[in-house]
């Protein structure tokens, strides 16, 4: 089995469900708290032993680079002024030397054709994949999780982040069907991107973390517009699933979908809540703000 060394973040989307805040700014640079979103998905990869961080950004995304380089004046004035935390937190979170590449998606076509961008820095070995908009909040990272179940399938497999939602609301996302389980996870016997209502599989649907083999790329080069005239990742897995099996690991967490605005104010609430620096006046604050006694 070949180890998960590497992972791959798309950024170069156009954020459009975000405008204004989006028109200059990345939206994975929108802070939860106090840290950017891509912040927590690089550290999620990192805590399940990732090496290698491969951005795909697009124009005005410079920033999401500068973010994970160091600042040499800010570092400066920090020192100057003795904020020795403030210095500790910053080089904390800096990825190694070499461990980041960048690469530009210069049109953004759809997620499957940022992924396909993203291939000569893969090369041939299987990679994970992280949506920097999908926050999953967990005592062990959701990829560690699925790395953990990768192994324990053993097998040269790909392996889907799925979660359970009301049935009802299948209609919106990547479905996929629920066959024999292995181990941890189970064999998935379909997907289906955003199925009309009551055709859905299942009520388990695809929530931005995969672990995908290299031939993802050859689906991927065939460039075939699916949902929304866009290049599509799910559509890719559906074709790659004639010749690889596929599995779904239902994680241990709570997932927030920060491309939306309610899954993003909600992430703001439930991280502001788990920290212990904030958790006690801001549940005060909230409180006022409802109306609750
Ligand atoms: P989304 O589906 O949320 O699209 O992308 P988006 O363009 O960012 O946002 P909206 O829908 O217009 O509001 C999921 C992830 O895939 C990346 C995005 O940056 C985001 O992290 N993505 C999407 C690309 O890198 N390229 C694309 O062409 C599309």
């Amino acid at each position: 089995m070949q180890k998960i060394r590497k992972a791959v973040f798309p950024v170069a989307g156009l954020g459009t469900r975000f405008l204004p805040a989006t028109k200059a700014m990345p939206k994975e640079m929108l802070p939860v708290v106090d840290r950017p979103l891509i912040q927590y998905v690089v550290e999620e990869a990192r805590e399940a032993g990732i090496e290698h961080f491969i951005f795909v950004t697009g124009r005005n995304k410079s920033v999401i680079e500068d973010h994970f380089d160091r600042q040499f004046e800010l570092e400066l004035t920090l020192a100057e002024r003795g904020k020795k935390s403030d210095l500790e937190l910053l080089g904390r979170d800096l990825p190694g030397p070499g461990t980041t590449s960048f690469t530009r998606q210069q049109t953004p076509l759809g997620l499957g054709h940022a992924v396909w961008c993203a291939r000569e820095l893969v090369g041939h070995e299987p990679f994970a994949l992280l949506l920097p908009d999908v926050l999953v909040q967990a005592k062990k990272g959701c990829l560690a999780q699925m790395i953990e179940a990768y192994l324990a399938i053993g097998e040269a497999a790909n392996l889907i982040a799925v979660e359970e939602i009301a049935p009802d609301l299948a209609h919106m996302y990547g479905v996929v069907g629920v066959g024999k389980r292995k181990k941890q996870a189970f064999e998935i016997t379909t997907m289906v991107e955003k199925p009309p209502r009551g055709t859905a599989p299942s009520n388990r649907i695809i929530t931005g973390r995969y672990i995908l083999q290299p031939e993802i790329f050859d689906m991927l080069a065939a460039q075939e517009r699916g949902a929304g005239g866009e290049i599509q990742i799910t559509d890719a897995m559906i074709r790659l699933s004639q010749r690889q099996p596929f599995y779904g690991l239902e994680f241990e967490g709570r997932t927030f979908d920060c491309g939306s605005k309610l899954g993003f104010l909600s992430a703001n609430v439930a991280y502001a809540l788990a920290r212990d620096d904030i958790a006690p006046d801001f549940r005060a604050e909230l409180k006022r703000l409802t109306g609750e006694r």
